[in-house]
Order: structure tokens, then C-alpha cells, then sequence
């Protein structure tokens, strides 16, 4: 039985307001934050770089937290690279694959600025892009992607679930008719990873990205990428830490993950990651997916009750409920929700501007449900959006 009376105790902040922005960033637990005391009061030093004890000990458990990481998804450790959040990891993907020009790559409409903008700055180079569209409560329809491969589409990336709608997309399917059309597929997991299970042996995407900050409930600076052939990619950045011989005239590089990682890492951040992930898993995936997407889908259906509120998105969402209070600006929604309440939630376009354009609105406000949100909040910001609407 999930309890989420005794899951809030490790959230210590929790108590001083209603958090439902957790699709921006999700708190850390307290075990977490542990971890990572630990490691500046105990041990360190830097990662992979020194005999000395302490350097040895900080190598291990930056070590065992990719092994956390990778167990947690149920891919190879050595595939599983840390960036500083899912951004990092789209760039390093769209700048270090191996591109000609006339090369094709499909993206949708609803993706974060982060999964659009490096594959449309590709069109510099001669590589082609096409914005395949969604419905209106921003789900993407496999078709449109069967449809707009052609035979020089070498990729498509595409989110796991919006952080404008809450819609989570077919990716299963997306990846079969990816692979049936020998294109390699990139999934935006941000905001899935710790919100829902994915079977990642049937997904089998060729990337996989996402942030520590949000489901897997690590501290901001830490992300993650998959990489299913690293030889595949090139590094987009070179340093320290990522070669195994350099001379006057060349270096020679070492197998992933060091490739990818260059430079002094976000050590204590990437050790408190590994402990979060470990926490999401004591708790079960499942057991998470289930309360967030209660909540969120009672939140959604008791707002669109309201007279004069509108709310997005389809009706089986994941934890993200994104509407608007008719005749009122999204950002003075969210404000007085603050002020009045306490409760945080996001407003605006949410990074993700062209998605928010076909809905014919310049901005939404976002509740996002997390692991640690009760029933109590969530009458909470039905009552206070209620009381929002009386004064329009
Ligand atoms: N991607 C984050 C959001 O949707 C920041 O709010």
C-alpha cells in the first residue's frame, strides 16, 4: 500500500507549501541530500583521477550510481552517460552524429524547446526537418511519423510524455515503425523517468535522455543519456578524464562513458542522483505512476467542472494538468494561487511555445502532480481555482 503520509516526511519543504510544479523540477528526499553530505563531509575528491583513498572512494560511488542509474532502466552501465540535465544530452546526440547533407530528421509539435531546437538548428547544415503535427490534446499519432519518413530520414525524436499536455505518447509503436524503417529513434523520457515504467527492453530506443531533477528526484545539474552504439556518436566535448593516450599530434580516446564525459563531473550531484533513483525504486515505479496519474486525472476532470475554467490535454494524462481561468492571465493565475495558498505551480509556454500556439492560447497554468501530493492539496487547488473564477 502506497503511503504517502510517510513518503512527505522525506520532503521536509513540503510542509511550508503545496508543491505542483513537478514536471519544472521535483524535490529531493532527504536520503538523497544524505548522500551527498556524505560525500563533501567524508570523502572528496575528484572522480577517476587519483590513487589516494579518498579519490578512490569518490570514484566508487560515482560508479555506483551509474549502476543504479542503468539497473533502474535496465540498460548497460557502460551505455549510460551523465550530463547536466536533458538538454545537454539532445545536443550531445544532435551535434555528434554522423549527419550528411540531405539527411532528414522528424521531431512533433509538441516537444520541449530543448528536443526541437538542436534538430532544427541542423537545417544549417543542409539536414532537413519536418514538424510533424498533433492533435489537439497533444498526443502524437504514430501515422504522422510512418507517414512523414522518407528514404534519407535517419532520425526522429520524439517525447515519452508532454510537459505541456500530460499526453504520453505511443513510443512502443513509434519505435517498431522506427526500427521497420531502419531510422534510429531518440525518446525524451523528462517527463517519465521515475512517473511511469518503461520497458526499456521493448522500447529498445537507440537514445534515451532525461534529467535527474525530476521523477528520478536527484538535484538540478544532473541528467542522464543512453546511448545504444557510443562508437555510433561522436564526443561533443574534449578534455580530462576521456583519453587514454594524447601526444603531440593525436589522442586516442577512451570506450563510453568516459568518452561522453569530459571534464570534472557534477560528482555530489550525480552520487545524490544514485541514491534518488534508488529511493523511486524502493517505492516502485508503478506504485508512483498510479498516485501521480490519479490525482492528476481527478484534478483535471474536478477543474473542468468549474464554470469558466478550461483544462487541456487528454483525458488518460499523466501527472500534468495544464489549463486556464477564462478572461484571466495565466501568470496572475499562478500568483495568486501562490499568494493566497501556497500552491506552486508553473505558467506560460512551458519551453515549449509552438505547442501552446495550436492550442490558440499565449500560455497555460501547469499543476504537475508528484509522488508526495495528497487528496487534501488537490481539493486545495480545485477550491482556490474555484474561488479565482468569482473574480473575473
Ligand atoms: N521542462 C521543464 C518544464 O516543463 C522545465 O517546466
Amino acid at each position: 500500500m502506497y503511503d504517502v503520509l510517510s513518503v512527505r516526511e522525506d520532503f521536509p519543504v513540503l510542509k511550508e507549501v503545496i508543491y505542483l510544479d513537478n514536471a519544472a523540477t521535483t524535490q529531493t528526499p532527504v536520503q538523497a541530500v544524505y548522500a551527498m553530505q556524505d560525500y563533501f563531509f567524508k570523502y572528496a575528491a575528484n572522480h577517476g583521477r587519483g590513487a589516494h583513498r579518498l579519490a578512490r572512494e569518490t570514484t566508487n560511488h560515482y560508479e555506483d550510481a551509474r549502476e543504479s542509474v542503468a539497473s533502474f532502466f535496465n540498460i548497460d552501465a557502460e551505455k549510460t552517460i551523465f550530463t547536466k540535465n536533458a538538454t545537454e544530452s539532445i545536443n550531445i546526440v544532435s551535434r555528434g552524429f554522423p549527419w550528411k547533407k540531405g539527411d532528414h530528421v522528424i521531431v512533433t509539435l509538441v516537444e520541449h524547446h530543448s528536443n526541437l531546437l538542436p534538430w532544427m538548428r541542423l537545417r544549417d547544415i543542409g539536414v532537413e526537418v519536418t514538424v510533424v503535427d498533433v492533435d489537439v490534446a497533444g498526443v502524437v499519432n504514430p501515422e504522422e511519423i510512418r507517414n512523414a519518413i522518407k528514404d534519407n530520414t535517419r532520425l526522429i525524436a520524439v517525447n515519452h510524455v508532454s510537459n505541456v499536455f500530460g499526453s504520453v505518447q505511443d513510443i512502443e509503436t513509434i519505435s517498431s515503425i522506427a526500427r521497420q524503417a531502419g531510422v534510429k529513434i531518440l525518446v525524451d523520457g523528462s517527463q517519465s523517468a521515475g512517473n511511469m515504467s518503461i520497458d526499456m527492453k521493448s522500447v529498445d530506443p537507440d537514445f534515451f535522455v532525461c534529467p535527474g531533477h525530476k521523477g528520478l528526484l536527484g538535484p538540478q545539474g544532473t541528467g542522464v543519456l543512453y546511448i545504444k552504439e557510443p562508437d555510433e556518436i561522436e564526443s561533443l566535448f574534449l578534455g580530462g578524464g576521456m583519453v587514454s593516450s594524447v601526444t603531440r599530434e593525436s589522442f586516442k580516446m577512451e570506450p563510453s562513458p568516459a568518452k561522453f564525459e569530459a571534464g570534472t563531473p557534477n560528482i555530489p550531484g550525480v552520487i545524490g542522483l544514485g541514491r534518488s533513483v534508488e529511493y523511486v525504486a524502493e517505492l516502485g515505479v508503478d506504485s508512483i505512476q498510479k498516485h501521480e496519474f490519479e490525482l492528476a486525472r481527478e484534478a483535471a476532470s474536478r477543474l473542468e467542472d468549474i464554470a469558466g475554467v478550461e483544462v487541456y490535454g487528454p483525458k488518460k494524462r499523466a501527472g500534468v494538468v495544464p489549463f486556464n481561468v477564462t478572461g484571466m492571465n495565466a501568470h496572475d493565475v499562478a500568483m495568486i494561487l501562490d499568494q493566497t495558498k501556497g500552491i506552486c505551480v508553473r505558467s506560460g509556454y512551458h519551453c515549449a511555445m509552438p505547442g501552446v500556439d495550436n492550442l490558440g492560447v499565449n500560455g497555460t497554468v501547469r499543476a504537475s502532480f508528484g509522488l508526495y501530493n495528497t487528496e487534501d492539496e488537490l481539493e486545495s487547488l480545485v477550491k482556490t481555482v474555484s474561488d479565482i473564477t468569482a473574480l473575473v
